[in-house]
């Protein structure tokens, strides 16, 4: 499988990646252009096979905000938080999310000024949180009312990077 990860430019590529964002998890309210524009967000195009399958978004010094469609997060420095990470329905359960999150976890250890990753999902998500535990991530705190449509929690996970 050809599989590659390459930095989308910003903020030209972003609403690309938002109408990618769209297809991945149409049932959530996108966050806005602000979060593009943001000096400290990164984005990431998934290929495989030389096609645009998924995408990953982080934001560096920053952490959980109170509601998911929070523009400011708030800052928290030595952390990189992962906004969002997905994949094409189509190319899921083939181990490209797992090959996407070892590669986001390498990334971050190359960091001399990133300390630990923080990501949230739904406490739902099962798919999710099994990616995260293969990486050795550990349960953090639970937010209540986190998510709407529907409205639901979010389980946050953490991964200190010291430990690993
Ligand atoms: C979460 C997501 C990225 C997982 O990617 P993926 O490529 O399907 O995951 P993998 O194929 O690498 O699977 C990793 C493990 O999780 C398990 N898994 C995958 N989907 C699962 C599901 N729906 N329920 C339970 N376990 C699941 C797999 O079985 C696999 O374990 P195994 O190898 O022992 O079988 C993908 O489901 C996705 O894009 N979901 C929508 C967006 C999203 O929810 N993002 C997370 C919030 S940021």
């Amino acid at each position: 499988m050809n599989f590659a990860i390459t930095k989308a430019n910003l903020p030209e590529d972003g609403g690309r990646l938002k109408a990618l964002m769209d297809i991945i998890v149409p049932e959530e309210v996108p966050f806005g252009a602000e979060v593009w524009e943001h000096q400290d967000v990164e984005c990431y195009w998934v290929f495989v096979e030389d096609q645009q399958v998924g995408m990953i978004v982080f934001q560096k010094n920053a952490g959980v905000g109170a509601k998911y469609e929070q523009l400011v997060l708030p800052h928290v420095p030595e952390q990189l938080y992962l906004l969002f990470g997905g994949l094409l329905k189509e190319w899921r359960f083939r181990g490209i999310g797992s090959l996407a999150f070892h590669w986001l976890t390498t990334k971050a250890k190359r960091m001399d000024d990133i300390e630990r990753i923080v990501s949230n999902i739904r406490v739902s998500n099962e798919a999710s949180e099994e990616l995260h535990r293969r990486q050795e991530f550990q349960k953090g705190i639970v937010i209540e009312g986190y998510y709407q449509n529907p409205e639901e929690a979010t389980q946050v996970m953490v991964l200190e990077l010291s430990r690993v």
